[in-house]
């Protein structure tokens, strides 16, 4: 569908013709397009300076982009102002914020939080602590049979006791799609804070937060095509204004006496010390691209890969699938295992034959120890990979069977 893509992509289109490159290691990080690339050396160029700083022109140019780049995000994932957006250095710091501050204002002892099974680590260990440091208490969604949250245990967990609810919404494990929308107004309707770690859908549905009524939603920059080191924390304006802050310091303050600080406003209040402006532009040029190619029809490609890679794993009765059997309970990750062969040593197989995927528990220890395994193998895709690599994946999957078991 998207002919001549991987010409946009410097590391894919230079990869010497010789040597293959098959890189579905998506869900890990992305490649970079060009003008993500080229943005970099360009702001230190022409326009490097410390922002919100100086009232120099070099110094107001620097503050614009940075403003520009919110602005851009907001508008990607349909915000109602840029300052319900928040740069972070990732997820994972946009996940920490959150349980940081909600524990100070809002979350007491015996205060229920709900998450799943399915977790990142990066939204399972901070709810952990602080539950264990403040006396909350954490309970878990668990999945059925096919690696879904029935909607039963949905009612049963979320209850007039839980203060918030914090769900993933494509599992990085096993590539289980979430009803978000529904488990968030399910949240609502019982008073609970909504929560969504977006890290695995922001580079592949289109995300609308209004829709979703999401109260916050964390992503990180680095899985949608934009550079290390910058990621987003989405936050319902009136909420955001109630919480306070996460990291002290430089920018993030109004007034500061010997012995007390007021803070400044929603979302510099968030934002302690210089940032990365960098990164907050790089991932302005990766909205931009997405939104070119458009997040409808990057969906659609990827989950036609998606199918057609199932289609042809299901028959190998060696192989075990992880994740919902139907299409549209999933994102375009495969996770995978092939009897008698660990997942280490099936990856670096792979890796013999230039196909990068990630074998391991892939930061969710949790949910492959309920599945009662150790790890996986995991394929993830994006809008540049072609049919032709699944292909060439299916058939170093016989070559190894025929050669090694
Ligand atoms: N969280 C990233 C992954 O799932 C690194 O691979």
């Amino acid at each position: 569908m998207f002919n001549n893509i991987r010409k946009d992509f410097p590391l894919i289109n230079n990869h010497p013709k010789d040597k293959r490159l098959v890189y579905f290691d998506n869900a890990a990080t992305t490649h970079k397009p060009k003008n993500v690339i080229d943005i970099i050396p360009r702001y230190y160029s022409l326009y490097n300076s410390s922002h919100h700083r100086g009232i120099y022109d070099l110094s107001v140019k620097s503050t614009n982009i940075y403003e520009t780049s919110k602005n851009d995000i907001k508008n990607f994932i349909n915000a109602k102002s840029s300052e319900e957006i928040i740069f972070t250095k990732n997820a994972t710091e946009a996940l920490n914020l959150l349980a940081y501050s909600l524990s100070k204002q809002y979350l007491k002892k015996d205060d229920e939080i709900v998450i799943s099974i399915m977790e990142h680590h990066s939204n399972l260990v901070p709810w952990q602590q602080l539950s264990k440091k403040i006396g909350s208490k954490l309970k878990f969604l668990y999945i059925n049979k096919d690696h879904m949250i029935p909607e039963s245990e949905i009612k049963r967990k979320i209850t007039n006791n839980t203060k918030v609810l914090s769900i993933v919404h494509i599992s990085n494990g096993i590539g289980t799609l979430n009803p978000v929308k529904k488990i968030i107004e399910y949240a609502h309707s019982k008073g609970a804070i909504a929560i969504v770690d977006a890290s695995q859908s922001i580079p592949h549905i289109p995300i609308d937060v209004q829709d979703l009524n999401a109260d916050f939603l964390a992503f990180s920059g680095h899985k949608m095509y934009a550079p290390f080191g910058i990621g987003v924390l989405y936050g319902k304006k009136e909420l955001l204004d109630e919480l306070p802050p996460f990291l002290y310091g430089g920018d993030m303050i109004e007034y500061v006496y010997e012995h007390d600080t007021t803070f400044a406003k929603t979302p510099t209040k968030f934002e302690a010390g210089t940032q990365n402006i960098e990164s907050a532009i790089g991932l302005s040029e990766a909205v931009n691209y997405l939104k070119k190619l458009d997040m409808n029809k990057i969906n659609k490609w990827e989950m036609e890969l998606t199918s057609y890679a199932l289609n042809k794993l299901k028959p190998l009765d060696y192989i075990t699938i992880y994740g919902p059997d139907d299409l549209k309970n999933r994102g375009s990750i495969i996770s995978f295992n092939m009897d008698d062969i660990h997942p280490h040593d099936l990856s670096s197989i792979f890796n013999h034959f230039g196909i990068c995927v990630r074998s391991g528990n892939h930061c969710t220890q949790p949910l492959m120890r309920y599945l009662k395994i150790n790890s996986t193998v995991r394929a993830s895709f994006s809008f540049y990979n072609t049919k032709n690599e699944i292909d060439y994946l299916i058939d170093c999957i016989r070559e190894v069977k025929r050669r090694l078991i």
